[in-house]
């Protein structure tokens, strides 16, 4: 679950167009919006209480990190630093970048905290890392959660000869502002981008706590490089299965429905 950042660094917000896609209300990330930390057992990642990801979301992503081993990765997102922990610990160098990095706790010395808005930080940060040969191995695109942050995020990486050989992870890819923020992006249009899967982790609907009913969660992968293979030749979009992501804004809006809350 994130922060809707209403209009964060983009103006205001124009009125939902109806059909197009579900504008987020105003919310403000509660402790009830991550599974409960498990005060015993023996996986590690459920007895976190810093992330905002769930308990699924923390395993695949620490899978993408351990087989990528970033030498540098970039998070937009900071928050109570629990990705950023998870990203430092697989990372050679991390730089994390959020307007306000108070609740953050303890930064592993191979953190460079960037504080202010992705749309002032990103360009500056990208255009360095461009003329490093090895670019930017890993970014989590997981800050602004509006439509155009969302949009302007992903614009910025993709353009950027840094991400030549990169993986993009986009949290909160079930919400349906987010979602359409992914998809404006049009990533077919970019030929570096060889392959994505917008519910490489599905998300959910909240049954408890301030975002009942809301949508939230879900990884989306992107990966890109030189040039596609045979197999994703025509699209690099993941066309074998079909995507959970309307069914679970149908579960969404009929738990809305049933209490009264649509
Ligand atoms: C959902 S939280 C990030 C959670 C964190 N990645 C984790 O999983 O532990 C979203 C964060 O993005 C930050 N944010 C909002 N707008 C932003 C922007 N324009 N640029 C960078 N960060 C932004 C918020 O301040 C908030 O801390």
């Amino acid at each position: 679950m994130s922060t809707p950042q209403t209009g964060a660094g983009h103006g205001e917000q124009p009125a939902p167009i109806p059909g197009e896609f579900e504008r987020n209300t105003p919310y403000w990330p509660t402790p009830d919006n991550r599974p409960v930390a498990l005060d015993r057992g023996s996986l590690p990642l459920t007895r976190e209480s810093d992330s905002q990801m769930s308990f699924g979301e923390r395993a695949a992503f620490e899978g993408v990190l351990a087989q990528i081993r970033p030498r540098v990765a970039v998070e937009i997102g900071t928050a109570e630093g629990g990705s950023l922990r998870r990203i430092a610990r697989y990372s050679t160098l991390v730089h994390s970048i959020d307007p306000e990095h108070g609740p953050v706790g303890d930064v592993p010395p191979n953190v460079q905290l960037h504080t202010g808005m992705s749309a002032d930080i990103l360009p500056a940060l990208l255009a360095q890392l461009s003329e490093d040969p090895e670019g930017l191995d890993l970014a989590l695109v997981d800050g602004d959660h509006s439509y155009e942050g969302v949009s302007s995020d992903l614009k910025m990486l993709l353009s950027s000869p840094s991400t030549r050989q990169c993986a993009i992870l986009v949290h909160d890819t079930t919400n349906a502002e987010v979602r359409a923020g992914v998809e404006s992006v049009s990533l077919e249009q970019y030929p570096g981008v060889v392959y994505y899967e917008l519910d490489f982790v599905p998300g959910y609907v909240y049954a408890t706590g301030a975002a009942t009913n809301s949508a939230w969660g879900g990884l989306a992968l992107i990966l890109t490089d030189e040039s596609r293979g045979a197999a994703y030749a025509s699209s690099p979009r993941q066309s074998r299965y079909r995507e959970p992501f309307a069914a679970l804004q149908r579960l969404r809006w009929s738990h809305a429905e049933d209490d009264g809350s649509s």
